[in-house]
This record gives structure tokens, sequence and C-alpha cells, in this order.
């Protein structure tokens, strides 16, 4: 065998969300009867217009990709409300930005910090650059970011904080005068994450002409509906964003995925639709589920709930299988670091999906 990188033969694997094809070949149901409720998705579907765009470019698989990406740049720094120059584009979502910010800022032994339960990939991607992760926390059941412990975890080592807001698994946004706290605090990179920003209807770009070491990172998997395409955002400096160019996959964003985009970003319509569906679910979801003794519910800012079921004597691991049985799937939230057996993560769906979720729920916990 030849020799491994040490990082990579001790590295945890990521667990991702699981496909609607996967559970129906293992569960022998009709994929049409899944409902996904465990990956943080647009229930609504794709843009039309995405489509109908895609269907366009396809007569052009053959040629390479555009590198400049001046045409999706700029949509994105419209709908930003930044300048091109502050814009970088990723290839495999927000997942491949963070792996750029681990190339341009992460040499072996440098630190980053991580407030616990966040999303797992930052932690996962990180350790392959050689980074250490450092852990502060969200205070559960506040729901609140304890700011202290991330300044405490602050050490000379420190290259990235990360700050996702709203939180992933836990929905709750973090203060505008905490991330500035921390941004004052450090020289270090301050990530917030604002993948789900489009549901909370905040964001933190205001900051960026303030503080050269924020960076927001942002996606097209969830609002903009476009999670199988593969398309993510960072705003930053556009000193640091030329860095992080020089490290970037050259070729990532295929041709359909960069028509898709600018197609998606442009359709005003089909966002606000989106965002309208999607809150509906959630406030749906969190009155129904408050109404169940046995379920804790943490009210949310993004597309999902965070669920705590200790008290329906189950595991997670046991009710998210019964619920993939009767075709639901729901992420099992035991691979988040900071969170123990008994919490799930139900990602909205439309409001016929909701309600049978509700439904085989109660069936279930009885
Ligand atoms: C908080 C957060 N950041 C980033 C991502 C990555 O998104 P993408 O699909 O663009 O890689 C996700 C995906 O679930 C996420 O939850």
């Amino acid at each position: 065998m030849v020799k491994i990188n040490k990082v990579v033969k001790e590295l945890d694997p990521y667990i991702p969300g699981r496909s609607i094809k996967e559970i129906a070949d293992e569960y022998g149901l009709n994929p049409d009867k899944i409902i996904k409720m465990g990956s943080n998705e647009n229930p609504l579907g794709t843009s039309p217009r995405a489509v109908d765009a895609i269907n366009e470019e396809s007569k052009s698989m053959y040629r390479y990709p555009e590198v400049g990406l001046k045409e999706l740049t700029s949509a994105v720094a419209s709908y930003s409300g930044v300048s091109s120059s502050q814009v970088i584009l990723g290839g495999d979502g927000a997942d491949e930005i963070l792996d750029d910010l681990g190339k341009t800022l992460i040499e072996p032994g440098d630190e980053f910090i991580v407030p616990i339960p966040s999303y797992m990939y930052y932690e996962f991607t990180l350790k392959i650059h050689g980074g250490i992760p450092v852990y502060a926390r969200w205070d559960l059941p506040e729901n609140i970011l304890n700011v202290k412990s991330v300044l405490d975890a602050i050490t000379p080592r420190t290259r990235i904080i990360f700050l996702c807001t709203p939180n992933n698994p836990t929905g709750a946004i973090i203060n505008k005068e905490d991330i500035e706290t921390i941004l004052k605090s450090t020289d270090a990179l301050v990530v917030v994450d604002e993948a789900y920003f489009e549901f909370s209807k905040v964001n933190n770009v205001d900051l960026l002409s303030q503080y050269d070491n924020l960076f927001i990172l942002r996606t097209f998997s969830k609002i903009l509906g476009l999670a199988g395409m593969r398309i993510g955002y960072g705003l930053g400096n556009p000193e640091f964003i030329e860095y992080m160019k020089r490290v970037k996959p050259v070729f990532s964003l295929t041709r359909l995925s960069q028509v898709a985009s600018i197609a998606s970003i442009n359709d005003v319509e089909y966002i606000e639709k989106s965002t309208t569906l999607s809150i509906e679910s959630r406030e749906y979801l969190y009155k129904e589920l408050s109404s169940i003794p046995q379920i804790d519910v943490f009210e949310s800012k993004a597309n999902y709930l965070l669920v705590d079921i200790r008290k329906t004597g189950m595991k997670s691991r046991t009710l998210s299988e019964e619920l993939l049985k009767n075709g639901v799937i729901v992420r099992d939230c035991r691979s988040f670091r900071g969170l123990d057996d008994y919490w799930i993560r139900v990602s909205v769906g439309t409001l016929e999906e909701d309600k049978r979720f509700i439904n085989i729920l109660k069936e279930i916990i009885g």
C-alpha cells in the first residue's frame, strides 16, 4: 500500500443527508412517495427559468466552461449589494469555498474556531488542510451563541472563526453586535455563514465596508433551489478575494451551473414565492410540533427546525429509522458534534408534505 497522508488516514468521514434514491432502494419504497425533509432544500423545486436555461445551454456541453464568470459574478454582486470585486464563486457549492479558504489560509497546525453544534463541513474540510479545530459553543436550550467561548478560544494561531447565522442545525441568528465584537477581537478571518439568510431576512453585508477580516459565505442550494447543481459564493475584501481566486479550481463552475444560477438569481418572483412558502411551512411545523407533548422544538429563522425528542423515550436513530420506513427523511443529528443521541432536524416541505410528516410522527410516538 502506498503511504497515505496522516491527516487523511485519521479523518472522520463527513456524513451527508440521505437521498431519496438511497432510501427507496434500502426500504423498497416508491421514490415518488418519499418526503425529503432532511437536507434543507427548496420544497418548491427549481426555478422554471433555470430549467429552460439548462436545456438551452446543454447544446454547448462539449465546450469548456467560461472562466471569467463575469455575468454570474455581476448578478451575485447586485443581488447581494456589493461590487463584483468582492465576489468569489464556488463550483461545488459553498463547500468548495470552504476548501478554497483552507487552501488560502491554513498551514498545518493553524487553528480555526467552530462554535458547536454547527455545520460539520467546516471541520471536515479544514482538517484536510492541516487545520486544528478549537470548539466554542452555542448555549442550549437558550439557543444563543456563547460569545465569550469564542473570544476565549482565540489564540495567536487562530486563522478562521466560523459564525453560522442562522445556525445549522439550531436555527438561531447571531446578533450583529456580537459579530462585531468578535470581528474587533481578532485578525483572523471571521466567516459569517449566511447559507440561510433569506429565510431570516437579515444579513451582515453592511459590515463588509468596515471590517477587512469579514467574509460572508452563501449558497445557491437553499432558497435558490439549485442544491444539485453545486454553486456557492463568498463576499469579502477584494484583495483577499484575489488570493482565493489563485487557488480555486479553474473550471469548477460548469456551463450548466453558470446559466442555471444566473437564471435563478434573476427570478425575483420565484425567490419571493420560495421565501413565503418556506416561512409558512416553518411556522406551521413549529406550531404543530410545539403542540406534541413529547417534543421540544426550537424557534428557527431558517428553513428547518431542531427538535429535541428525548421525552419520546426514543433515540434519534430509532425515530429517524421509523420515519424512513414510512417514507419520510429527516436529519438524524447524531453526527453533529455537540449534540447527543436525542435530536433530529426537520426541513420545511410543502404544506401537504408537512401534514403527512406530522401525522406519521404522531403515529410513531403514540
Ligand atoms: C450552514 C451551511 N453552510 C454551507 C452549506 C453548504 O452549501 P452548499 O450546498 O452550497 O455546498 C450548507 C449546506 O447544507 C450549510 O448548511
